[in-house]
């Protein structure tokens, strides 16, 4: 399983994860990119057909502030 969280206090609201992986980021209104699965909680199975998207957009982000786990992702861990 791989769930997925933002560190929002380090995206600069560059607006490349959404275009690489639509269904899973989006952004408020300032630009700061959440996840859409569970509203930015990490606690949401990334499901599996979006793997691929999730990589892209990982390696995409300018400041490595999209967070991957095997487990839900807790906010301290961020
Ligand atoms: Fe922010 Fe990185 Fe996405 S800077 S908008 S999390 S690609």
């Amino acid at each position: 399983a791989k769930f997925t969280r933002i560190n929002q206090e380090t995206c600069i609201a560059c607006g490349a994860c959404g275009a690489s992986a639509p269904e899973i980021f989006d952004y408020n209104a300032e630009g700061i990119a959440f996840v859409l699965l569970d509203d930015n909680q990490g606690i949401e199975e990334v499901p599996e057909d979006l793997y691929d998207d999730l990589e892209d957009a990982v390696d995409g982000c300018p400041t490595d502030s999209i967070k991957v786990s095997t487990q839900p992702i807790e906010l301290q861990e961020i």
